[in-house]
């Protein structure tokens, strides 16, 4: 199946980015045979994963509002490729939407740096509200306006940790000497590699084999990577050091935003926020059904190591990022609101229940 997938995203991809490259029409939007036109939206996830399930919220609602001018196409699975291949066939207007990794948009704007620091949030409510507020993710939102893209909405996509084959890790001393495949960012090589393991960047559709063929020894994501991506058939240990709180970040080609008509815009707008809202909902129950899948069914053992040994290794990174990019100064303040006004909380992720 993983074949076929690769092999129809390959030739997908090729296709689009071939229409997009004969210059066909600036937003590379399609016509269906009724005249609607094409809104192809692609991501990495399984379809059993909340994004697919708000993509799916989100192509209902626009049929429903919209459907005599529109046909939204939903593609999952890296059917059209890669993250970054599809982000940048939604930059060149070949496809008008794609989910992304917040780690990987750094590499198109640097103001995303600073959703991907270690320990940035105090909490998942912290997390929330941050991204919830738009003096916050405005700036970062639409910085990559001049590149063709923006960012329509977040999707949540948990707390990162570290989970491996053979080795439960305890402490940073554990990540001596063992390959952690990371995502394809300066920041995540950079906090892997202070954190004392070997930082081995690589796509999302290509860690299951990587770990299962021992190519690494590890990798670091959200629960869901262990049941809907399989990665819980190999790997036998996670561990709570809830490095990273990494959104997801829907985002569209702007001159198929800029050019509809007002109307319809309000529609999309009212979309977006659907999707937000949707995967939200979904995501807490998908992160519970897959604990306990992983606990039961895979074999998997959680662990709930002392956060702050990790921590204090990785928040040097945060001055770091503030001397290299001191624009960044006022967003990472209203951060740190919300951090005082939703602090730690111990029953969090770091504590066995
Ligand atoms: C999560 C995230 C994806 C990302 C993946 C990764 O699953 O939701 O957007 O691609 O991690 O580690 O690459």
């Amino acid at each position: 199946m993983k074949r076929l997938h690769r092999a129809i995203a390959l030739t997908l991809s090729g296709v689009l980015l071939t229409a997009a490259m004969a210059g066909c029409g600036s937003t590379g939007s399609a016509q269906d045979s009724t005249d609607r036109t094409i809104v192809r939206i692609g991501h990495n996830q399984a379809t059993d994963h909340p994004t697919h399930i708000s993509l799916l919220a989100f192509e209902e609602y626009i049929e429903d509002k919209l459907g005599d001018k529109y046909d939204v196409e939903v593609y999952p699975s890296e059917l059209l490729g890669s993250q970054t291949d599809m982000v940048q066939l939604t930059q060149t207007g070949a496809i008008d939407f794609c989910v992304a990794s917040n780690s990987i948009l750094e590499t198109f704007s640097e103001n995303y740096t600073i959703f991907n620091m270690p320990y940035l949030f105090a909490s998942s409510d912290a997390y929330h509200a941050a991204m919830d507020d738009p003096e916050i993710t405005d700036p970062i939102f639409e910085s990559t306006k001049k590149a063709g893209f923006e960012a329509v909405t977040w999707i949540d996509a948990g707390t990162r940790n570290f989970y491996t084959v053979s080795k439960p890790i305890e402490t940073p001393a554990d990540l001596k000497g063992l390959k952690i495949r990371v995502q394809q960012s300066p920041t995540n090589v950079e906090m892997m590699n202070l954190l004392g393991g070997s930082a081995t960047p690589m796509g999302f559709g290509e860690v299951y084999t990587a770990l299962q063929s021992k190519v690494i020894d590890g990798a670091e994501n959200n629960e869901m990577a262990l049941t809907s991506n399989g990665h819980g058939d190999v790997c036998k240990y996670y561990s709570y050091d809830m490095h990273q709180m990494i959104p997801d970040i829907l985002i569209g080609n702007c001159a198929f935003l800029d050019e509809m008509p007002e109307e319809d815009r309000a529609i999309f707008e009212e979309g977006f926020a659907l999707v937000n809202q949707v995967e939200r909902e979904e995501w807490t129950k998908a992160v519970e059904a897959a604990k306990d899948k992983a606990q039961n069914e895979q074999g998997v053992q959680f662990l709930y190591p002392d956060t702050k040994p990790f921590q204090e290794i990785c928040t040097p990174m945060h001055q770091s990022l503030l001397e290299q990019y001191p624009e960044l100064e006022p967003i990472y303040e209203g951060i740190q609101k919300y951090n005082e006004q939703y602090p730690t909380d111990a029953a969090e992720g770091g504590t066995e229940p």
